[in-house]
């Protein structure tokens, strides 16, 4: 793929039916908990992006089998005690702040000890939020300011956990549940919701978890140590990346797409409920349940003037890797003030995505205000751009590389976009995808 590429024309109005490549964060979880499963687990349409190969990599150098074949891929694990390596083996998570804190829980009760690394976006990451609960599970953890490489070693005697997170955040969740697998006690996670894929597979694997849901808080215990067979799963396509085409297609004259087979768990579809309640023509099609997650195909159509957004606190949870898109449809096609507030999580992942965000509009000539943790654009749907545009320097981030496409093809003017090999680590086939569309990308 090529690093630099160049976008000098908007897309022409399109109507197609595409498909999306399998979900990131399903993908990750089926190759993480199919390494814990006795016997062979196989995952059809499994993202073949470099944050899973990261994590089969990872699976791999702890002593685990697996095959990736180009339908499916097959994994043998050795139930939950199943790891074997060398004493302080060297693990790489890449890109993958899911890969590098989920893995903390299946290490809990390790005998040698792990070096976790990742690449320089990783590496500037924030820790803490793991190795504070794993801590007290008594895993025993070195690192330096709470940052990448950090060395682990298992406990024998992992303690029953209570633990309140607070972040809304899916992976620290899921990481104490993974944890969770190997301790003989109940531990208990008094949660703000987050997405759930883990605790559906749980639910589906028959595993002994129990979930009470509240309305802005969850309790989920989860009892005792019980391995679970080899597993067969079909990943449906990922939310987060259609949303690059529903907000292309919203934002482009005349067009319409449908897009197939796509995840729509209520914990992923803040983008359709926000973009909803702006006024965009969005329906879910052809809605069925497969291993407890819901499903659809998700049919979009260009629209004119939307209405801004004071987008209310509890959504950002289920909306926070589609963030950069929404603020995009604000400033381009909504009168008015939007406002989003407490999503200073924005500011800690693979860059600082409030910023680029408020750089981003500001170049296109929109107005915002930017605090520590809130975000108001005031946006202007008679943008007309005939200028040069550079986007680099966002530390390799996928979404925030995507993003700009959608910009450039929907926007006009003359853009240029850097790093675009970061798409990799989610996307591969995004520029093709685009392309089938019409869109000439140099
Ligand atoms: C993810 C959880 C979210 C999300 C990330 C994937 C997951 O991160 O931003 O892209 O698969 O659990 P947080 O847990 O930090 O919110």
């Amino acid at each position: 793929m090529k690093k630099i590429v160049q976008i000098n024309e908007k897309i022409k109005r399109f109507n197609k039916r595409i498909h999306i490549p399998g979900d990131k964060s399903l993908s990750i979880r089926f190759v993480l908990m199919a390494s814990q499963a006795i016997g062979k687990s196989v995952a059809y349409n499994l993202l073949y992006s470099e944050d899973v190969l990261s994590a089969l990599n990872v699976i791999g150098k702890l002593g685990i089998n697996f095959n990736i074949k180009r339908n499916y891929c097959e994994i043998y694990g050795k139930g939950l005690d199943g790891f074997s390596f060398k004493d302080n083996t060297t693990i790489n998570a890449g890109n993958s702040g899911t890969l590098a804190r989920l893995i903390f829980g299946l290490l809990l009760n390790t005998k040698k000890s792990v070096i976790l690394k990742g690449d320089e976006s990783l590496s500037k990451r924030d820790f803490s939020r793991v190795i504070k609960p794993m801590k007290n599970f008594g895993q025993n953890i070195k690192s330096k300011k709470n940052k990448l490489p950090i060395n682990i070693k298992g406990t024998n005697y992992p303690r029953p956990i209570n633990y309140f997170e607070a972040k809304g955040s899916a992976q620290v969740k899921s990481c104490i549940l993974f944890a969770a697998l190997k301790t003989a006690g109940e531990i208990k996670i008094k949660c703000i919701p987050s997405r759930n894929h883990t605790e559906k597979l749980f639910e589906y694997l028959k595993l002994p978890i129990k979930i009470k849901k509240g309305k802005n808080l969850e309790i989920i215990s989860y009892k005792g140590i019980k391995n679970f067979k080899g597993f067969k799963y079909k990943i449906p396509g990922d939310i987060s990346s259609s949303s690059f085409f529903i907000v292309l297609t919203l934002l482009s004259k005349n067009s319409k797409i449908l897009i197939k087979n796509i995840n729509v768990n209520k914990t992923r579809t803040g983008i359709i409920d926000i973009l909803k309640i702006m006024n965009a023509k969005i329906q879910l099609k052809n809605k069925r349940v497969y291993k407890g997650e819901n499903i659809a195909d998700i049919f979009v159509e260009s629209s004119k003037k939307l209405n801004p957004i004071n987008c209310p606190v509890e959504m950002n949870s289920r909306v926070i890797d589609e963030f950069l898109l929404i603020f995009l449809v604000c400033a381009v096609k909504s009168k008015g003030v939007s406002k989003f507030k407490k999503i200073g999580e924005l500011r800690n992942k693979e860059t600082d995505r409030l910023k680029f965000a408020d750089k981003l509009l500001k170049k296109i000539g929109i107005k915002t205000k930017i605090t520590k943790d809130s975000f108001t654009i005031y946006g202007n749907p008679n943008l007309n751009l005939k200028k040069k545009y550079e986007i680099k320097e966002f530390d390799k981030d996928h979404r925030a590389c995507m993003v700009s496409f959608i910009a450039a093809l929907s926007l006009g003017g003359n853009w240029i976009i850097h790093d675009v090999d970061s798409i990799k680590t989610s996307f591969p086939n995004f520029i093709s995808l685009l392309k089938n569309l019409g869109a000439k990308i140099n």
